[in-house]
């Protein structure tokens, strides 16, 4: 892990090994030139403390550009906890008592939210030794509840913006839109989708989510390894990252991808591949910005649900019609374009 942090170009790693879960918790703190540090709080089993430690770098990096772009005054951040596989239950509360009690004790160095594989419901876990730190508790407990649901808005969002430049219009009815996850940012983007009177098709890996989706709503459902050649107009990727590189590209059979997962792309260079086959691709961190932008703004600044909603789509499509013309204009990637505002913030504050 050393080489790891070495190169890194962010600021701060925090790693505790947690003994009675066997779990290893990495704080990573990309930047806070904006602000404190602000991001989820990921679970889930990994290969080794390598990739974990990996992983919350390269989520950390994400969330910095992720406020850069919209100019919110907060810094980049994330949390992973690389728990043992098949964690017991009867072990996980304690898990995130321990994991709230390192966050206070870091005075405001880093506040967290809900993010992959951790709920409102660990949050209000968490901020029992936590607070106030703690984001997106539950409103039982005062906070205001699951991040996803906003986070889609800013994707469908997107998706309309993306729609425009390719269609010349932003009207989803018909177009046919596959989302990848139908998890908690996934799930909500369906619902507005097809309210859109969208085509919509998903893939999904949770067994228990295909059935709720294929058979109780009835929606196209694509297996997997078949997400990528299915045609469609928009490819929306709202599960895990590094699922854009050489050979997935390669097969994709879309307009455009615009999704809410995090670090879609596996490397750089992918974004490049994305434009010679002729896909328009939406910088995750410019369209999934809404489950944070709206949580901080309800939370920090009294923003309404109302208002977060207004706040999210106006932000994330003048973002991203912003990014799409730079790319357009000086003939570079929507990646290129939307890194470079990013990094210019981060340079200029
Ligand atoms: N999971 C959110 C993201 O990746 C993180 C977050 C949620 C941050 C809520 C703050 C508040 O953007």
């Amino acid at each position: 892990m050393e080489d790891l942090i070495r190169e890194w170009k962010g600021e701060t790693v925090v790693v505790r090994y947690d003994r009675e879960a066997d779990a290893w918790i990495f704080i990573a703190i990309y930047s806070t030139r904006l602000g404190p540090a602000a991001g989820g709080t990921r679970m889930r089993t990994y290969p080794s403390p390598r990739v974990a430690l990996h992983d919350a770098m390269l989520l950390a990096k994400g969330m910095a550009y992720k406020y850069a772009v919209p100019n919110m005054p907060w810094g980049g951040g994330k949390c992973v906890i690389a728990v043992p596989e098949g964690l017991d239950e009867k072990v996980r509360p304690g898990l995130l008592r321990r994991y709230g009690a390192l966050v206070k004790q870091l005075g405001g160095m880093f506040y967290t939210g809900p993010d992959m594989g951790t709920c409102s419901e660990d949050m209000d876990i968490i901020a029992e030794t936590g607070a106030p730190y703690i984001f997106a508790c539950t409103p039982k407990a005062g906070g205001s509840g699951s991040s996803g649901p906003y986070t889609a808005i800013g994707v469908l969002a997107g998706i309309k913006v993306a729609c425009r430049n390719i269609y010349g219009t932003d009207d989803l009815n018909s177009r046919k839109v596959l989302v990848q996850g139908v998890g908690s940012v996934g799930g909500p983007l369906v619902d507005h989708l097809l309210n859109s009177g969208a085509h919509v098709l998903f893939s999904e890996v949770d067994e228990a989510l295909v059935r709720r989706y294929r058979d109780e709503k009835g929606l196209e459902y694509v297996p997997e390894p078949a997400a990528y050649d299915t045609p469609c107009d928009v490819f929306s990727p709202c599960a895990i990252g590094g699922i854009l590189n050489k050979a997935t590209i390669a097969r994709l059979n879309c307009k455009a991808v615009v999704g809410g997962a995090n670090n879609q792309l596996e490397t750089q260079e992918d974004a490049d591949l994305l434009r010679t086959r002729g896909i328009l691709y939406a910088p995750d961190y410019v369209v999934n910005v809404g489950g944070a932008m709206a949580i901080l703004g309800m939370e920090t600044k009294g923003w309404s649900k109302e208002r977060a909603e207004k706040e999210v789509a106006t932000s994330v499509s003048e973002a991203l019609e912003h990014v799409f013309q730079i790319a357009s204009k000086e003939g570079i990637s929507p990646e290129a374009a939307a890194s470079r505002i990013a990094e210019q913030r981060l340079a200029q504050a």
